[in-house]
């Protein structure tokens, strides 16, 4: 299961703990000598640290997870701006924003030319602009990934923008960042960091690095992720789930994702469905056809394994078997209110060529085991 031959890579400086984000004037300073600073609406949330800042600064206000047309007014405010540096404080959707924004300073061109499935795929080749990520959900781990993912409304799809030079240089992680993140938003971007520490555990591509990192990112899931979200002020709570999500980002970049992530880039194109939202409703679903199919097939042992050890991480017991992790999975997702992607106008009729198009997913590599059409058919139902 576990590959003996890898690469690792993540951001240059991690720098988490309480309080932290106060120290984002003073990383900024060392990195250059304008800024473009990427925030999600409510930019008043952060005028502390914004008028802190050592440098001439401007703001770009992303709204709603990014598209291709997002990341191209960004990289044309950057230029105007003359920016060397960017930072974003927000959640995914700002981060992956300001990353693209930083990959095409330092890079030229248009997010076509280089995104994945349904742009010209181009190599990255030179270092993004300095970028710092100071995350407020918890999360997308986005603050230690490779890539930056954009919505393409034409293509009706998600797509990234990815290379081990888009990893942010600095992130700063600080729980008390996620505190006034309300309990849909804690649900939907804790059940991704959930799902970024499992998927990476069970990968095809998963290594001895990333191994430990999720199992640690999903021991923290099981101690905060309730937690969080009856009570958004419970500080040691947010800390386990910016945890999680930091430790599921570094393993994700590094071992590659699986089903649930290669069908949410689809249904995220689709329809108006929060990545989170998306990723929750799926979960469950995914893990059920995963091990059934992983059963009935001759190379199931090792990746049931992992299933089974995430099982007793999660529900805290020794002796838990992969349906009480199952279990737990479906009881934390009714807990926490995810709806059905009907919810959100997904519809039965959209499963086939949601399914085809998942299928040719970059995160789909990484599932333990090839899924049919009708298996993805299948969880689509079900997730609907
Ligand atoms: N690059 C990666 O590795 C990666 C991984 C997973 C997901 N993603 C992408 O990230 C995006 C989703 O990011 P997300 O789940 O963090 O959600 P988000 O950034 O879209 O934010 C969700 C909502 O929460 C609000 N919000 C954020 N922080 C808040 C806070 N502290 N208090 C109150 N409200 C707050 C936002 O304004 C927004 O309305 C999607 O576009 C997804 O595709 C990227």
């Amino acid at each position: 299961m576990t590959s003996a031959s890898f690469e690792f890579a993540t951001a240059g400086r991690i720098i988490a703990g309480a309080g932290r984000a106060a120290e984002l004037p003073a990383v900024m300073a060392g990195l250059g000598s304008r800024a473009l600073v990427f925030t999600g609406a409510s930019l008043a949330r952060h005028d502390s640290l914004l008028g802190a800042l050592p440098l001439p600064a401007a703001v770009f206000t992303v709204a709603g997870e990014p598209t291709i047309e997002v990341a191209r007014a960004g990289a044309a405010a950057a230029r105007e701006h003359r920016a060397d540096v960017v930072a974003a404080i927000g959640g995914g959707s700002v981060i992956d924003t300001a990353k693209a924004v930083a990959m095409l300073l330092g890079n030229g061109g248009d997010p076509l030319d280089y995104l994945e499935v349904i742009g010209s795929g181009r190599e990255i080749t030179r270092p993004a602009a300095p970028c710092v990520a100071v995350p407020t959900t918890a999360g997308t781990g986005a603050e230690v990934t490779a890539n930056a993912v954009l919505a393409s409304p034409e293509h009706g799809i998600k797509a990234s923008l990815r290379s081990p030079l888009m990893i942010p240089r600095v992130a700063l992680v600080d729980p008390e960042m996620t505190v006034s993140c309300p309990p849909p938003v804690t649900a939907a971007s804790g059940l991704d960091a959930l799902t970024q520490c499992l998927e990476p555990f069970v990968s095809v591509r998963a290594n001895p690095v990333t191994d430990g990192l999720a199992r640690e990112g999903l021991r923290r899931a099981a101690a905060g992720l309730r937690a969080a979200h009856a009570d958004g002020g419970d500080l040691a709570a947010r800390a386990d789930m910016a945890m999680c999500s930091l430790l599921g980002g570094i393993a994700l970049a590094n071992a590659k994702l699986g089903a649930v992530h290669g069908l949410a880039g689809v249904i995220g194109g689709t329809a108006h469905v929060p990545h989170g939202m998306a990723c929750a409703a799926l979960l469950a679903p995914v893990v059920e056809a995963n091990v059934r199919a992983l059963r009935s097939g001759p190379q199931g042992g090792p990746a049931l394994d992992r299933y089974a050890e995430a099982a007793r991480l999660l529900t805290g017991k020794p002796a838990a078997s992969i349906a009480d992790g199952l279990a737990w999975i479906r009881e934390t997702s009714t807990l926490l209110g995810v709806p059905r992607l009907a919810t959100f106008g997904v519809q039965p009729g959209h499963a086939g060529d949601i399914a085809a198009k998942a299928a040719r997913s970059s995160s789909m590599r990484g599932n333990p085991v090839s899924l049919s059409h009708d298996e993805l058919r299948a969880i689509l139902l079900e997730a609907i």
